[in-house]
Formats: structure tokens, sequence, C-alpha cells
């Protein structure tokens, strides 16, 4: 019973990890053309890569090198992201889409309007069949006119992607002029406290995380804040009772050093450091996706993703619901009873009991799995549970502790085998 539903909720798992496995890779796709090669760059830069990976349907109009290079000049790379989110748009326009438009125009949604940064139809692209054969493309802003046109198709996965030259950049009024914050001006506080955060916001100040938060924002920083209800959850641990470095510790742990919009976090795969890391492996963040659910997994328990505070290169800020709890100070049950964090269902307990489906479901999905039957320590029979599993489990219910790092793995490690499994055939 209980290892059916840990198998089926194990096979869930996989299916949803499946389902955000990339069918393109738009940088690997114009890497074939140097033309663009400065457009791939600021697509990396910017994360919009992983944005338009994360995709399925989308068409990216590109401009060659010398374009880019024009607009790039002027501009932080916070307002490059904006013009260049305008250039992707959110349906399949090949070729021969392109004139078979109906009505011979039309206004087409691009990433640049779900950033909600785009006021009225600015976030749109007009796009016309002109006379001669010709295709303008231009703002949807009224009294805009189609100053760019369709060059040629570069590359197109039908009905995936399709990448199409354009002979100049399309640009929606005000938005290379649009007030870009440096990092250094964002208030992360205020913002914080606009956003339901405040007890997170007052706990930076008074111990001086915000400092180091600051001190990263310039090289890029993505900020994981907790809203006010979930200090207040079951299971949180009495801050109070921690010394500083341990509370220090907890608020390192919710953010990373780098620019991860939500984009990014979608496509990541590998544990990710906290600004609490220090050393290999510690202090680490897992990312998992379900859709457009974006899941933080601690070791200890995990916490979705809720809303964007702030995406502004180089700075994303996120609200989460759970306190993270890391594993290095709460891996042995912080308070008796109920567990760390009010995990979101479904509660990981099922699934990360170290019992037979775990080991039995790589087998017949990866043909040639290298880890995880290793892992175990001392090349014990996976099935056995480990020392660790061992001791948590007398720890008081909150036996899966030390286990959903050792899932993750085997999940990732899983999920590596299955794309290059997809890549090589
Ligand atoms: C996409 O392709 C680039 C270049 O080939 C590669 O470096 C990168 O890792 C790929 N990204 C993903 C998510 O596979
Ligand atoms: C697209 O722009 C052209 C030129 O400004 C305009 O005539 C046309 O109505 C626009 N199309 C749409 C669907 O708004
Ligand atoms: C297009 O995407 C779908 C869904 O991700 C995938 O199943 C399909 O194989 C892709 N098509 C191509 C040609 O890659
Ligand atoms: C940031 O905002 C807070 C209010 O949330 C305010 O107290 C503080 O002075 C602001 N800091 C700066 C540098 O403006
Ligand atoms: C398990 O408990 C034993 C004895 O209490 C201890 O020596 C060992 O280090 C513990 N292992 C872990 C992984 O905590």
């Amino acid at each position: 019973m209980a290892s059916l539903s840990s198998r089926t909720l194990i096979l869930l798992t996989l299916l949803s990890l499946a389902a955000t496995i990339q069918s393109h890779n738009i940088t690997d796709i114009l890497s074939a053309f140097p033309d663009y090669s400065l457009y791939n760059s600021y697509l990396t830069q910017t994360r919009l890569a992983d944005e338009i990976n994360t995709h399925q349907t989308i068409t990216v109009l590109v401009f060659n090198n010398a374009a880019i290079s024009a607009l790039a000049a002027k501009h932080p790379l916070s307002v490059i992201k904006n013009a260049l989110s305008l250039h992707v748009l959110l349906d399949y326009y090949d070729a021969p889409k392109l004139h078979k438009i109906s009505d011979g125009s039309v206004l087409t949604t691009t990433l640049y309007q779900t950033t909600g940064h785009a006021p009225g139809n600015l976030g749109f692209v007009n796009i016309t069949d002109l006379q001669g054969g010709k295709v303008g493309f231009g703002s949807a802003a009224p009294g805009s006119k189609l100053d760019s046109s369709y060059t040629k198709s570069v590359k197109q996965i039908p009905y995936n992607i399709s990448v199409l030259e354009i002979s100049a950049p399309v640009i929606a009024p005000g938005i290379l002029t649009a007030p870009a914050p440096s990092a250094s001006d964002i208030n992360i506080t205020a913002l914080l406290e606009k956003a339901g955060a405040k007890k997170f916001a007052s706990l930076i100040v008074s111990t001086g995380v915000i400092k180091t938060y600051q001190s990263a924002a310039d090289k890029g920083l993505t900020i994981f804040a907790p809203n006010d209800e979930a200090f207040k959850a079951k299971g949180v641990p009495d801050l109070s009772k921690l010394t500083n470095a341990e509370l220090v510790s907890i608020l390192q742990y919710h953010a990373i050093a780098g620019y991860s919009p939500i984009g990014s976090l979608k496509t990541s795969k590998a544990p990710i450091s906290t600004l609490a890391t220090n050393g290999a492996g510690k202090y680490d963040l897992t990312v998992t996706t379900a859709g457009d659910q974006v899941t933080l997994h601690t070791g200890v328990g995990s916490s979705r993703v809720a809303d964007t505070v702030l995406d502004s290169t180089p700075v994303a800020i996120f609200t989460v619901d759970n306190v993270l709890l890391p594993s290095e100070l709460f891996g042995k049950s912080p308070s008796p009873a109920p567990g760390p964090a009010p995990v979101s269902a479904p509660s990981p307990a099922p699934v990360l009991a170290p019992g037979p489906a775990s080991v039995e479901a790589p087998s017949p999905l990866a043909a040639s799995p290298p880890a995880p039957p290793s892992e175990t320590p001392g090349g014990a029979p996976a099935d056995a549970p480990s020392a660790e599993s061992a001791n948590s489990t007398s720890g008081n219910g909150a036996g899966h502790v030390a286990s959903p790092a050792l899932l993750m793995t085997v999940l990732v490690t899983l999920s590596a085998a299955a794309i290059s499994s997809i890549v090589l055939s």
C-alpha cells in the first residue's frame, strides 16, 4: 500500500519533471549563426533564454550583431531585457503563416506583455502582411510605424519554436526610456514590506543581513522572502531561541547569488548554493517545477515560490509560502512533533521513505543507471535503511528528514539520464 502510493508519487514526480524537460534550446539554436552571436549573448545575460526554453510554442525575432550593438550600447541590461522580450512572440510564426495572416494584420502577444511592465498594448507586436510580399513589424501602440520587416527564416522546429530574422528592432514607446533602477537604488526592505514580508524585512535589518544582500546585489541577487503568514505557521522554530549565528545563516539561506528570474528557476537542475553556503553541498536548495509552479526543497521541507516582487536585472525578489529551514540546522527535528515546515501537499513523507519503490523505480527507466545504487553507503542493498535514516527514524516522526536529498539525487540523475537518452536518440 505505502509502497504503491510512493511508487505512484514518484512516477507523478518524474512525469512532471519530464513535462518540464525543454523541447528546445535557443542558445544552442543561435550558436550555429555567428550573425546573432551578440543577440544570443544578451539572451543569456538577461536570462531570457531560460524563459524562451520553458515556453512550448514560441517565435523569436532576431536581428544581427550590428543592430543589437546599436541598441545595447546605450542601455543597461534591464532595459535591454525589456526590449528583447518584445521580440519573443508567444505564438508560432513561420514564413507561410506570416503571409496568411487573416485580414493582413494581427497583434500578437509577446513575453514583454507577461512581465507586468507593459502598460496598455505596449506588450503586443503588430505584424502586417504588406503589399509585394513584404511583412512589417511594429509596436501595437497606436500611431506606431511598421519600422521593421521580415528578412529571412533562421530556424523552425514546427510548431514549437521558430526563429525569424527582422531588419531592425521593434521599439515600443517608452521601452528604452523607462527608469532602470541600478541595483544599489533598490530599497529591498521597502519592497519586502509592501509585498507582505514585514517580518522577514525586519529580521534582515536587525541582524544586518541586509548588508550582505546589498553588497551581493550589484553582481546579481535573488531573494526568497517568506511572507508574514509563513512565520506564524506550525513547526517554524522559535526564532528567539536561536543563536544570532543561526538566525543569520537562516536569513542568508533565503537568497542566492546571481540573478535567477522565474524562467531560470524553472530550468535549474543542479542544487543551487545560497548565501549561507559554506562548503560544497552545504546549505543548498533544490528546485522542482510542475507546470508553472516552482517549488524549493531544503531537505527538511519545501516551499512554493509564490509571487514575483521584483524582476529587474540583476535583482529578483520572490515571496515564498514557507520559511526555508536548512537541513544543516534542522535536519534533526527542530521542535518536537510535527516536523519543521508545514509542507504543502503532497507531504514528502511517503515519497521519501527509503522503501523499495524508490530503488526499483530507476531500473526500467534508466538503461545504464550510473549512480543511484552505489550511493548507498558501503554498497549496502539500497532498500536497507541507511545509517542516516535509521537515526532520524527514531527521531520522532521526522524519519524522512535525511531522505529528500537522496530522492532528489535519484530524480536528478534519472532526468539527466532521460535527457541524455533523448539527446542521443
Ligand atoms: C543550451 O545549449 C547551450 C549551448 O549549446 C548549452 O551550453 C546549455 O547548457 C544548454 N542549456 C540547457 C538547459 O540544456
Ligand atoms: C498595424 O499597424 C498598421 C500601421 O500602423 C495599422 O494600419 C494596422 O491597423 C495595425 N494592425 C492592427 C491589427 O492594429
Ligand atoms: C515539440 O514540443 C513537444 C512538447 O514539448 C514535444 O513533445 C515534441 O517532440 C516537440 N517537437 C519537436 C519536433 O521537437
Ligand atoms: C528603505 O525603505 C525603508 C522603509 O521600508 C526606509 O525606512 C528606509 O529609509 C529606506 N532606505 C533608503 C536607503 O531609502
Ligand atoms: C547516528 O547515530 C549514531 C549513534 O548515535 C551516530 O554515531 C551517528 O553519527 C549518527 N549518524 C547520523 C548520520 O547522524
